[in-house]
């Protein structure tokens, strides 16, 4: 969700204001992702990086954070989203832990759209918090090495039960992952759009979605074998 910033600077606002603004462009894509039925939405809000952005900005997006869970959280559960938040809790404040932990339990039984929110997240944090669990239960003799499979990692990964994401969006002209989910991306389809966040809205929206339509994804096999696999499942279903 980039060009919050840029968006309130080019209009002489705070940049505080940008990140209000982007607000709305989150409503608008967890409607229109469970409207749709899609199983899972991730949103990036705050990076491990953006800790080092200066105080008062950090602090407005904190705050900016709490308002959005008191205001929203009741119109999410009634829409049965799940909630969950994915990143190092540590550093956040004891208010915000505790709103966090409010919302994912009492969304937590929910059938919908699962929803993650990405706060103090970090792809290189999240396999390395990941190792460190998985190191432990080697090194006690909890867990044998060769019982580390990809599949037992992934348990182990803020994403844990959610899918790995089909298509990653990114606001603002930049053309880069900037340590999103570094490990879940791996076959991910990425989609760019120059549009600052504030101003993403449901033709943004659709405009990726078409596109992602007309992507081949072969996962690493050549087309045809792909064909193979499309012809087996057309006589399955006849
Ligand atoms: C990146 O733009 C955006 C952020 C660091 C904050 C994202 C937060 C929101 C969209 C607010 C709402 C979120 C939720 C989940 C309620 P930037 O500041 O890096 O923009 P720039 O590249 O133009 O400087």
């Amino acid at each position: 969700m980039d060009g919050n910033g840029r968006w309130a600077e080019s209009r002489g606002l705070p940049r505080h204001a940008g990140h209000k603004e982007g607000v709305r462009p989150v409503r608008m894509c967890i409607e229109e992702c469970a409207r749709r039925g899609v199983e899972a939405l991730t949103v990036f809000a705050f990076s491990s990086e953006n800790w080092a952005r200066p105080s008062v900005e950090v602090s407005s997006l904190m705050q900016l954070f709490l308002e959005a869970i008191d205001r929203e959280v009741d119109e999410l559960h009634k829409n049965k989203v799940r909630m969950r938040f994915i990143g190092d809790r540590h550093a956040l404040s004891v208010k915000l832990q505790a709103r966090m932990a409010a919302t994912e339990q009492l969304t937590a039984a929910n059938s919908g759209l699962k929803l993650q929110v990405a706060v103090s997240y970090g792809g290189r944090w999240d396999i390395l918090q990941a190792t460190k669990k998985l190191s432990a239960a080697v090194a006690s003799g909890a867990m044998a090495l060769e019982a580390v499979t990809e599949e037992v990692f992934s348990r182990e990964l803020m994403l844990s039960g959610v899918p790995d994401p089909d298509l990653f969006i990114r606001t603002g002209g930049d053309y880069r992952i900037s340590n999103f989910l570094l490990w879940n991306l791996a076959y991910t389809e990425l989609h760019f759009c120059d549009t600052l966040w504030p101003d993403f809205d449901k033709p943004h929206l659709e405009n990726a979605l078409r596109a992602f339509a007309m992507r081949e994804r072969r996962f690493g096999l050549t087309p045809g074998q792909l064909n193979v696999a499309r012809e087996g499942e057309t006589s399955q279903r006849a």
